[in-house]
């Protein structure tokens, strides 16, 4: 095994993105309707009021952008929207379009009312930007036929069709992309009670004899997020099989936990080294990044996109003007007293 960071960050079990070895896994799992798919109650509501104005007015759907982290569901909501209009679905991606040829040859084969998947838009050419503003607004294609002086556009009419897009980054689509959506959806991290129906939903598709109490267990340490629940899942499926004859009760859950090092947060060996390192280190902050990346022997970059967000979000990390800082919180869940400190408190 490659010993480099990427390699690392790609075997990190908490990892939200995706890893390629599960993708049928993923699949397998993916709620088909907004009947099945658990919490975003906000989202669904007002999708399903938006879906079915589409429908009885036999209309194909306004544009969607769908926002958020990794692993919350924004692929799997944009199959959903597909199979309630009973559209067909294309599936692309912002890194995948390369040449405008490529966004116009599908553009061109879409028929009434498909839908267009467009996943990490934000990673769109902006030449391809471009064409698409008028396919989205006129559902017309504006090409270029020849070079210099004797070039012309060409209009060519499209179906009306839907894009769904989806990003993790908003704040990297420039305006006019982002206007062009009817509709933005944000998702959001799941709640304790929400990731708990998630991982029945799952443990009964994967036919597995597990009760509430363990199912708990594993949705309190899967980071709000149910791509990793769903993950912790298998492996406990994969350890309670291997050690304890299939049986898959608090006991083997805590076991197979421990043995991936997450703790009872879903914070795992390098989360905590992170906050170590703050802690004994640097009297527990404040401490710039660049500091804190080579004391705890991480690249800058998976510090700040990977390792600090959870952090964050937990409230086991604050980001200061004079650098990052461990909370009380983060003291205490290492087992250390907080320090008494002058000015402002850190929760
Ligand atoms: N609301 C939900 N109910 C049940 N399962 C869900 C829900 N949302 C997501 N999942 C499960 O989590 C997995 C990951 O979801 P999905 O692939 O849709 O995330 P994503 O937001 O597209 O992530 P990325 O940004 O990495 O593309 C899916 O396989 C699905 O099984
Ligand atoms: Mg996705």
């Amino acid at each position: 095994m490659e010993q480099n960071g990427e390699q690392i960050e790609e075997e990190r079990v908490v990892s939200p993105e995706v890893q390629e070895r599960e993708a049928s896994f993923d699949a397998a799992l993916r709620p088909k309707t907004l009947g099945d798919f658990i919490g975003q109650p906000v989202v669904k509501e007002n999708l399903r009021i938006f879906l079915q104005a589409a429908k009885g007015r036999a209309e194909p759907c306004d544009h969607v952008l769908l926002y958020g982290p990794p692993g919350l569901g924004k692929t799997t909501l944009a199959h959903v929207i597909a199979n309630e209009m009973e559209a067909n679905v294309r599936i692309t991606s912002g890194p995948a379009l390369e040449r405008v040829g490529d966004l116009a040859a599908i553009l061109t084969n879409l028929e009434e009312g498909d839908i267009l998947f467009i996943d990490e838009i934000h990673r769109m050419n902006r030449s391809i930007e471009e064409v698409l503003y008028p396919a989205m607004e006129d559902f017309a294609l504006d090409l270029v036929i020849g070079k210099g002086p004797t070039a012309r556009t060409l209009r060519l009419d499209l179906k009306r069709f839907t894009i769904i897009g989806a990003t993790t980054r908003l704040s990297m689509l420039s305006a006019p992309l982002r206007d062009r959506f009817g509709m933005h959806f944000h998702l959001d991290f799941y709640g304790p009670d929400e990731m708990h129906q998630i991982l029945k939903r799952s443990s009964g598709l994967l036919d597995l004899a597990i009760d509430e109490a363990p199912l708990a267990r594993i949705a309190e340490r899967s980071r709000r997020t149910p791509r990793i629940g769903n993950r912790l899942l298998k492996r406990v499926r994969d350890y309670g099989q291997v050690m304890a004859g299939g049986v898959l009760d608090e006991g083997v859950v805590d076991k197979a936990l421990a043995a991936l090092e997450i703790d009872t947060l879903g914070l795992d060996e390098a989360d905590r080294r992170v906050l170590k390192a703050l802690v004994e280190k640097f009297q527990g902050g404040p401490v710039g990044l660049s500091t804190l990346a080579a004391a705890t022997s991480e690249e800058m970059e998976t510090l700040e996109e990977v390792i600090e967000p959870f952090l964050l979000q937990q409230g086991l990390l604050a980001r200061t003007l004079r650098g990052r800082m461990a909370t009380d919180l983060a003291y205490k869940h290492l087992g250390f007293t907080p320090p008494e400190r002058q000015g402002t408190i850190l929760q």
